[in-house]
């Protein structure tokens, strides 16, 4: 088969009996990032989503609002449609299994089978579960009971059609031998391999008397019985190709290069759907890829227990690139992962804002304020500039393709992050701010930003496939208009194209940080979650913001304060530190946030303060001050704060405390 240059890529189709949830977002949002990210690679490519109209689910549901089962397919489906364009999904077509043309492709692979003589009539005998209108197996019904809803179940026979299944057996059990990327991840294709070689593969109904099941496809060669649901919807996968798309579609597209399933469904696909294939003398797809299952808060996800997860609300707090970073950087794709709200909020403020944002921040900052707005030329390099260069061309040209062609996603993500923090820790280390003071240092300056400009636009196109918008953004505010629907990423990239005298665009913060539990939160998951504080702990600064500090608090206090021992005070370790940055806090007129350098050697620490009515940050850049440098971490407006400046003054902040003489920054102060 030859997919080199075009990609096929699913997700399952949504069965419409209820709105959409965490799970149908998390797999539409990684097939999203591959369909993306190969369409950068220049690969003509085809992404269907869609939804699966019939059967009993859906039937079901209908009847519960009272409507028409078609009436309520049509309410939800825009549903559906909406959230995927909140979500930025770039789907290429929509498939829905009540569309007219998808019913004679589904009749026609059934005439097919039946001359065939690969469908069959005969009796089935089973376990029926009145309630959820259902067979089950002896080995299910313990106890004469209905493995779901614990209801009596009675053996029911009736007629019904059947798929030969069963002789396919052996063919299966040999592709997947000789296809190791068949069905992904490892573990899932030796469960499925494992039970194929110790069980009888029996055959398949694909009917459903209409008497019991009216919402389906009629069979094209007995209308007193409609299609089995999971032959009506696997069919999907091959019966767009023919009517949502021009042709040679089919011949283009088929077999898909990726089908992207939940575990729970991925029996259907590499078992049904395959032999369902193999009898239509079709090729299989390359990859069955099985993803794990969300819970929320550690219990299951149900309706019952309220704790479904809203992908609108979801997009309304955090803004869709920041919901489809976390779906896919938070857990291993193909293992299960856990929603806790508090870990979303940690990673939006963490990679996000302190990550990626800040960098953005930072560079186009001192490029407006240095440059007069333009990218400079850079001079002389360094080892500094080769390391970040060659960290950032690694990630574009190697290590992203590696783990997105294998649908590593939560791995590219931390690659991507790796590069944000290595440009991160170059700028704390070259220190542009400082080298800004002397015009000697002037050459240097312009290679520093520049570098920063240049490692930030390829950012961009490593981060476009998960967060759109996002790289959007970095491309308009460095100045440039990167046209992400060309196949930027077909050749290797190069270092260097951002041009010098590019005028920079800077706006707004690209990911604002999340300053305590949103409004509304608890409507996401209505199972409670811990409160997170939305106040400061002990008072961090030496003057601090109301309330006055308490009498636990290290500082000390006014004169009427008990007297301590030397060996007391010892305990205090006192520092000098530079100020690397400073911005002010939002919301707040007194907090700041400073980043500041204990000396070389040192991860740099950030540090709220409660001096902004008396200091412009742009002002204390650069500066020595005083900090008590063991402090026990604590949260300002829910920012973390390791450490506290010192600074003279009462309610009022006065004056910070500084050295007279130039001393290294983490020289010790007694
Ligand atoms: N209609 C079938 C699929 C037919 S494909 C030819 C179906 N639909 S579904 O709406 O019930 O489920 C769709 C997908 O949502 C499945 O892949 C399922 O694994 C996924 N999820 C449902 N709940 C989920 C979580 N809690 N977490 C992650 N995904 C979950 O099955």
């Amino acid at each position: 088969m030859n997919t080199a240059n075009r990609f096929y890529i699913t997700t399952p189709i949504y069965y419409v009996n209820d709105v959409p949830h965490i799970g149908h977002a998390y797999t539409t949002v990684a097939a999203d990032v591959l369909a993306r990210y190969w369409r950068l690679r220049g690969r003509d490519v085809f992404f269907l989503t869609g939804l699966d109209e019939h059967g009993q689910k859906v039937q079901q549901a209908a009847a519960k609002a009272g409507i028409d089962p078609q009436a309520h397919c049509d309410k939800l489906a825009p549903q559906f449609q909406a959230l995927w364009k909140r979500l930025n999904i770039s789907n290429d077509a929509f498939i829905r299994t009540t569309d007219p043309a998808h019913h004679s492709i589904v009749q026609r692979y059934l005439q097919e089978l039946y001359y065939k003589q690969l469908i069959y009539k005969d009796d089935y005998t089973g376990w029926y579960c009145t309630f959820d209108e259902r067979f089950w197996t002896e080995k299910d019904v313990a106890g004469g009971l209905c493995p779901d809803c614990k209801r009596p179940v009675e053996k029911l026979s009736e007629h019904n059609y059947f798929f030969k299944m069963g002789q396919y057996q052996d063919r299966l059990i040999e592709h997947i031998k000789q296809h190791p990327n068949f069905i992904r991840p490892e573990s899932r294709r030796n469960e499925v391999l494992g039970f194929l070689t110790t069980q009888k593969l029996g055959d398949l109904s694909i009917s459903r008397p209409k008497s019991r099941l009216s919402w389906g496809i009629e069979l094209p060669f007995d209308k007193d019985y409609v299609t089995y649901v999971w032959f009506d919807a696997l069919v999907n996968y091959v019966s767009a190709l023919e009517y949502l798309v021009q042709p040679p579609a089919r011949e283009k597209f088929w077999p898909a290069n990726v089908h992207l399933v939940g575990k729970d469904i991925l029996t259907t696909h590499a078992v049904y759907w395959s032999t369902m294939l193999m009898a239509l003398n079709l090729p299989l797809p390359e990859t069955i890829f099985a993803h794990g299952w969300w819970t929320v808060d550690g219990e299951k996800m149900s309706k019952s227990r309220g704790n479904v997860v809203d992908p609108n609300k979801m997009v309304d707090e955090f803004g869709a690139d920041a919901f489809r970073y976390f779906l896919l950087r938070e857990v291993p794709f193909g293992q299960d992962g856990d929603f806790v709200l508090g870990a979303m909020i940690t990673r939006v403020n963490s990679d996000l804002a302190n990550g990626l944002g800040n960098l953005l921040s930072r560079t186009l900052t001192l490029i407006e304020r240095t440059q007069e707005g333009h990218v400079p030329a850079p001079g002389k390099i360094r080892a500094a500039e080769r390391d970040l260069i060659q960290a950032t061309l690694a990630l574009l040209n190697d290590v992203l393709p590696n783990h997105l062609e294998t649908q590593e996603f939560n791995r590219a993500l931390e690659a991507i992050w790796q590069v944000v923090q290595t440009a991160n820790q170059y700028v704390d280390k070259t220190a542009p701010w400082t080298l800004a003071k002397n015009e000697s240092d002037a050459d240097q300056l312009r290679t520093v930003l520049y570098h920063m400009a240049e490692t930030l636009r390829c950012l961009s196109l490593a981060t476009y496939s998960f967060m759109p918008a996002s790289a959007q953004t970095i491309s308009h505010q460095l100045g440039l208009s990167i046209d992400f629907n060309s196949p930027i990423l077909e050749h290797r990239v190069e270092w260097g194209s951002l041009a010098p005298g590019t005028t920079i665009h800077k706006g707004t913060s690209l990911f604002p940080r999340i300053e305590s539990k949103p409004q509304g939160a608890k409507t996401v998951s209505d199972t409670p979650t811990p409160p997170q504080p939305t106040t400061a702990t002990p008072a961090l600064t030496a003057v601090p913001p109301s309330p006055m500090p308490s009498a636990s608090s290290p500082v000390p206090q006014a004169s009427s304060a008990a007297q301590i021992t030397i060996d007391e005070f010892m305990k205090i370790q006192l520092k000098t530190a530079k100020v690397l940055t400073a911005e002010r806090v939002p919301k707040s007129g007194k907090l700041l946030k400073l980043q500041v350098s204990l000396g070389e050697g040192t991860e740099p620490r950030q540090i709220v303060a409660g001096i902004g009515k008396k200091y412009e940050p742009e002002a204390l850049i650069g500066k020595t001050i005083i900090i008590v440098a063991n402090l026990k971490p604590a949260k300002l407006m829910g920012i973390e704060s390791q450490g506290m400046v010192l600074a003279a003054g009462d309610s009022e902040v006065r004056g910070l405390a500084t050295i007279l003489e130039e001393v290294d920054p983490g020289t010790k102060v007694k």
